[in-house]
């Protein structure tokens, strides 16, 4: 059975996918068997940052609508034979939630690991809140983006959902140095839920998805990932904190 995280967020554009992309990148090098699912439609972009880009033809919305086979539509990474994904369709169409879930299920014995990236409207939040061991609020760490985030924390609690966590992006230093944006005692008080991971802003994250590449070994990018998958994966390591 897998352990199956799904990544939100309150506001759009936070770094969902790069979050996704990096600690599944982490695990399948730790040695995980591990299926990242972008459950969107319109957008896609985790074929790009794990260098799978062009690999399949068919994507989500085939799966969903048996138009293929679920094998037919999984592909595998350039960074790891572990690392698989299913795209996202870039047809604008709604996505059935009740057979997405279904399909997670049907998945979850072949994987270590299954992490979605998904949107927090209500159908995305129902249909995977029975199922989701782990879900990761992105989040900057910004007066509009911490209210943001717990507003979805409220909504996850709200099920009852196990494993709520916030993960600060695109952090910067100077800012909070220069008393820019609140420090992360104060971004943590807000959102209400115990940390995942801070991520400072980092030129070598957008090198690296950009490219569709791994973080090297030993960099910062690489450490920082690398301790949040290890949490992930149930072990105890101190977060890099920035
Ligand atoms: N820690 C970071 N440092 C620098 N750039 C980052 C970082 N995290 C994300 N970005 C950049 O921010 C942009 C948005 O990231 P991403 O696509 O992962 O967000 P998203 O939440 O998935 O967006 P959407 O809501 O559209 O799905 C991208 O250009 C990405 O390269
Ligand atoms: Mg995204």
């Amino acid at each position: 059975m897998s352990t199956i995280s799904r990544i939100l967020s309150g506001k759009d554009g936070v770094g969902k996918s790069t979050v996704t992309a990096l600690v599944g990148e982490q695990l399948a090098l730790m040695g995980k068997k591990v299926l990242l699912i972008e459950f969107e439609n319109g957008l896609r972009c985790l074929d790009l940052f794990v260098g799978a880009m062009a690999t399949k033809v068919y994507d989500l919305d085939d799966v969903l609508n048996g138009r293929c086979e679920f094998s037919d539509a999984i592909a595998v990474s350039s960074i790891s034979e572990n690392l698989s994904v299913i795209f996202a369709t870039s047809a604008r169409r709604q996505l059935d939630t009740d057979q997405f879930s279904t399909l997670v299920l049907a998945l979850s014995d072949s994987y270590d690991h299954i992490i979605i990236d998904t949107d927090c409207s209500d159908e995305s939040i129902d249909c995977l809140s029975g199922i989701a061991m782990n879900s990761i609020v992105i989040s900057t760490s910004d007066p509009s983006g911490t209210r943001d985030a717990r507003y979805v924390c409220d909504r996850l609690y709200s099920r009852n959902v196990p494993g709520v966590k916030v993960l600060f992006n695109r952090v910067r230093k100077d800012y909070i140095a220069d008393k820019i944006t609140p420090n992360l005692d104060y971004a943590m008080d807000t959102v209400g839920v115990p940390l995942a991971g801070v991520v400072p802003e980092l030129p070598d994250i957008v090198r690296c998805t950009s490219r569709g590449i791994a973080p090297k070994s030993n960099s910062m990018t690489q450490k920082i990932f690398k301790s949040i998958a290890s949490r992930l994966d149930g072990e105890s390591v101190p977060l890099t904190v920035i």
